[in-house]
């Protein structure tokens, strides 16, 4: 008989800790959802006492969703668990997610205090958590780093206190897969009490081991793991949830399953990567665009003869379907909604109206509409409250000429124009538009990534801004990159605080 994993998606805590990748509570919703459909056992909803916004987005997403566990994270501080508890009111199933750092230098100096001290806080936040809900896991913050022994000793303590989960983080990504999964193993051998409660990994991929140390921490006892989609987390990011998924699914020999609809796969990696706005890198396992892309001569021989020569997943089995392109100019609402709703995005009458008026300008341009046309549109309508938009730009550019832009906007109703010269067509745009907004501000990133493989493709621009001693992100759309690139400008400094 298998055992069953239980899959804790944190996705809206930890990965929405990038930089640059906040959601709205309407997009937490619509992952959330998107979560539900796909089959995670723990939605981590977010950290409410960190944010007004965090706070709203754990009610909001417990209202929304049925089945899964709703979790909060908080510190071992009685205060973040009364906000934990009151944000989880409207939660059909909830756990609160409390914690402290165990290594030796997060005793030392995040807290000043010593290892006796550690456990009797660890315990006391376990207690108090349990006034409130049933279900309280732990973590054991730097557990990779943390002695086995007290480690140990720490993971007995809230066990006895109540906790139902522990987590053992591997916080900065440090341990071998062999060290993590002794860990694990150690404290499944040298834990009184241990199978009263289960034990979670929770790996961090800054030395690329993430996934492998997840693994390990499975195949030595761990019953829960925590990950997200697409990999995405602080830094180098999380465990992915599609890599542990497809792992599970392609070793027959490891006898444990999940509740993954694996199916859901990539249309959920789309939704996260597109609402983001953070691209998934082409060579990414299980969700890459080119993760079932054969190109060498060699590799296509051997797929056509039989694909299992060089494939070990039927991309079907992940959710990339060939037929996604099924969109046209002449396709109705309700084609367009029939696509939303495969891609676990749910539109209201008014929102699809909007997206279908987009759809429609973009497909006179566009011969393909793709998964990820589309889902830019239905992520796009965030800009059209701004206080600056493109009124016109116009741009000459070519071999042997200077590139010359001129550009109008349109500033909370009043219209501004200014032309510029510079280095390039993108240079000379957002010199034009530097002219009309004259702020002490510089580029610090700009990529540009096409969505698909045509001609007329959508161009994605994602920009980092600094201003004022701040960093900000925007991000812009559209099949002509130099006015995607012009919208991501004004998208940073529509975000201005001053
Ligand atoms: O990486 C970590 O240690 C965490 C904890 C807060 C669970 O994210
Ligand atoms: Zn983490």
């Amino acid at each position: 008989m298998s055992d069953r994993l239980f899959i804790f998606d944190t996705t809206l805590r930890d990965g929405e800790q990038v930089p640059g990748c906040q959601l709205n509570t309407v997009e937490k919703i619509q992952v959330a959802k998107a979560l539900e459909a796909l089959g995670v056992d723990v939605i981590e909803a977010g950290f409410p006492i960190s944010s007004p916004g965090d706070f709203n987005s754990v009610i909001e997403i417990s209202k929304a969703v049925t089945w899964p566990t709703i979790c909060a994270l908080t510190r071992s501080v009685q205060k973040d668990i009364d906000v934990a508890a009151d944000a989880l009111q409207y939660a059909k199933h909830k756990r609160i997610h409390t914690g402290i750092g165990t290594s030796d230098s997060h005793i030392k100096y995040k807290f000043n205090s010593n290892r006796e001290e550690i456990i009797e806080r660890a315990v006391a936040a376990v207690k108090y958590a349990k006034r409130y809900v049933e279900d309280v896991e732990f973590y054991a913050e730097d557990a990779g780093r943390t002695d086995n022994e007290y480690l140990a000793r720490v993971v007995e303590a809230v066990i006895k206190a109540g906790a139902t989960v522990v987590n053992i983080p591997d916080t900065t990504g440090y341990c071998l897969p062999s060290e993590y999964g002794a860990k694990i193993k150690y404290l499944m051998e040298n834990v009184k009490g241990v199978h009263n409660a289960i034990l979670s990994t929770h790996c961090h991929n800054d030395l690329g081991m993430a996934t492998a140390n997840t693994i390990a921490g499975v195949l030595n006892g761990a019953r829960q793991v925590e990950v997200t989609i697409n990999g995405i987390g602080e830094r180098a990011g999380n465990t992915a949830l599609e890599e542990i998924a497809m792992i599970l699914k392609s070793h027959h020999e490891i006898k444990i399953d999940t509740n993954i609809n694996t199916q859901k796969i990539y249309p959920t990696s789309r939704l996260v990567s597109s609402l983001m706005n953070m691209p998934v890198q082409p060579n990414k396992a299980i969700v890459g665009r080119n993760a079932f892309a054969h190109s060498s001569g060699i590799h296509q021989d051997g797929v056509l003869k039989n694909v299992q020569t060089y494939e070990i997943i039927d991309p079907k089995d992940v959710g990339i379907d060939d037929n996604s392109i099924v969109l046209t100019a002449r396709s109705g609402r309700a084609a367009l909604k029939n696509r939303f709703s495969v891609l676990g995005v749910e539109l209201s009458q008014e929102k699809l109206d909007k997206v279908y008026e987009e759809f429609l300008k973009l497909a006179d341009r566009k011969k393909d509409i793709h998964d990820d046309d589309i889902l830019v549109l239905a992520g796009a309508d965030r800009t059209t409250n701004q206080r600056i938009k493109i009124d016109y730009l116009q741009v000459t550019s070519g071999v042997g000429v200077q590139s010359v832009a001129s550009l109008g906007l349109n500033i909370s109703g009043e219209k501004f124009e200014a032309c510029a010269s510079g280095n390039g067509p993108v240079d000379a745009a957002i010199k034009a538009l530097k002219k009309i907004i004259d702020r002490h501000m510089s580029l610090k990133e700009f990529t540009i990534q096409a969505i698909s493989k045509g001609s007329d493709d959508v161009g994605k621009v994602h920009m980092q801004v600094e201003y004022d001693g701040q960093m900000y992100y925007g991000f812009g759309a559209n099949t002509d990159i130099i006015a995607a690139s012009v919208e991501a400008y004004i998208d940073c400094i529509n975000k201005f605080r001053s």
